[in-house]
Order: structure tokens, then C-alpha cells, then sequence
């Protein structure tokens, strides 16, 4: 069965077609930026992204992202883009210095076709890297590391991050619910 992914952003594109590839779902691509609410929560971006989406056609799939450091409050959160392209990984490095590293990924996915919408969450726990590590992935990868791992998500291969990735959690459980749904 074929969905659309809705998002402007090629690393993200790649990601979701090697997770859904196991659950015979291929995936299109949509490239465009669809607007973002000002929302404290993810939950709530998808929701606007996916009704916003609906013009892409039926079947489509959307997701948000964003890194939340305890120490901060939560602090980039919903923002996660907009600090990235502002003060950058190592704005972000100094903001967290002297204080707690824990640091949790969140994703929210979405899925609508017709009236129909299914979501699906992930998460992943880990702590910030000291200094940027690695070449691998997206965003904030060079500096999360995993719980139980040493290396940052942009030392891994992609098999592996999508193992243990918000991301992964989020597109597997919404993989099973679009199948579900679908009837196999
Ligand atoms: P958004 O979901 O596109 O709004 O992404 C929020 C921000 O988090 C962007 O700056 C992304 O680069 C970053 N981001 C999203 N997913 C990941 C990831 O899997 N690893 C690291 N950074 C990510």
C-alpha cells in the first residue's frame, strides 16, 4: 500500500521509507512546509499539520519532533527548529553547560485518510554529548546519546538509530495502526 509523507525535510523523508519498507507501506513524498501553529505541544502541531495536509490527498503521514532538556524545562521542545537555526548545536551546549545532561526525544505522528486520523508517539531518553560527535542523521543527532549507549546518534548507522529513535517507535506503532486499519 502506498501513504504520502507531508514534510519539507529529506533526512526525516528517509528515515520513515526504511521504517515502513518492513510493513509493505511505500512512501511518497509530499515536499513542503506546511504551517505550524504557535502550540506548547507536539500533539497539537500534528493535529493543525494533518488538517492542513488533507490538500496533499488521502493517506497521508506527518510528524513533529522535538528535544526536551530537563535542566531547561523542556527548553527546546516545540521550539527545537528555530533554536537549531538560531543558536545552533553549540548554543545549545552552552545554554545546558554545569547543569543535568538528560535529555528526552519526543515525535508525534499522524496519519488521515478521508475522515479517518490514527496517531502514534515515541520516545527515547539519552543525555547530551559534551561536544558534537558524529556524521550520521539529522538535527541534534551529533550531540543525543542514547541511554545504555556511548556513541550520539550521528556515530550510529541509520538501522541502528531507527532501532532505538523517537522516531522509530513513532512510525512502527503507526505503521501497525495504518495496517490495522487498512485491513493487510
Ligand atoms: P520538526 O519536527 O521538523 O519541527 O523538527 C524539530 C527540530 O528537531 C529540527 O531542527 C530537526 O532537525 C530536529 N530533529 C527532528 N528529528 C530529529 C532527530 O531524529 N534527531 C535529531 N534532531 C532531530
Amino acid at each position: 500500500m502506498d501513504v504520502t509523507f507531508v514534510t519539507s525535510n529529506p533526512g526525516k523523508l528517509a528515515e520513515v521509507r526504511r521504517i515502513f519498507r518492513p510493513y509493505g507501506i511505500q512512501v511518497g513524498w509530499s515536499q513542503q512546509e506546511l504551517p505550524e501553529p504557535q502550540a506548547e505541544r507536539l500533539e497539537d502541531v500534528v493535529r493543525a499539520k494533518l488538517a492542513a495536509a488533507a490538500r496533499a490527498g488521502s493517506g497521508v503521514v506527518v510528524e513533529d519532533s522535538g528535544m526536551f532538556v530537563r535542566a531547561l524545562g523542556g527548553f527546546p521542545g516545540v521550539y527545537s527548529r528555530y533554536v537549531l537555526d538560531t543558536i545552533g548545536l553549540d548554543g545549545v551546549l552552552r545554554l545546558a553547560h554545569g547543569r543535568s545532561r538528560a535529555v528526552q526525544f519526543r515525535a508525534v505522528a499522524g496519519y488521515r485518510r478521508g475522515r479517518t486520523e490514527l496517531y502514534a508517539t515515541g520516545t527515547v531518553q539519552g543525555t547530551l554529548a559534551t561536544r558534537p560527535r558524529g556524521a550520521n542523521g539529522l538535527g541534534y543527532d551529533p550531540i543525543f546519546v542514547p541511554t545504555g549507549e556511548r556513541r550520539t546518534f550521528a556515530q550510529m548507522d541509520p538501522a541502528a538509530k531507527d532501532a532505538r529513535s523517537h522516531r522509530g517507535r513513532a512510525m512502527r506503532s503507526l505503521a501497525r495502526k495504518i495496517r490495522a486499519l487498512e485491513g493487510t
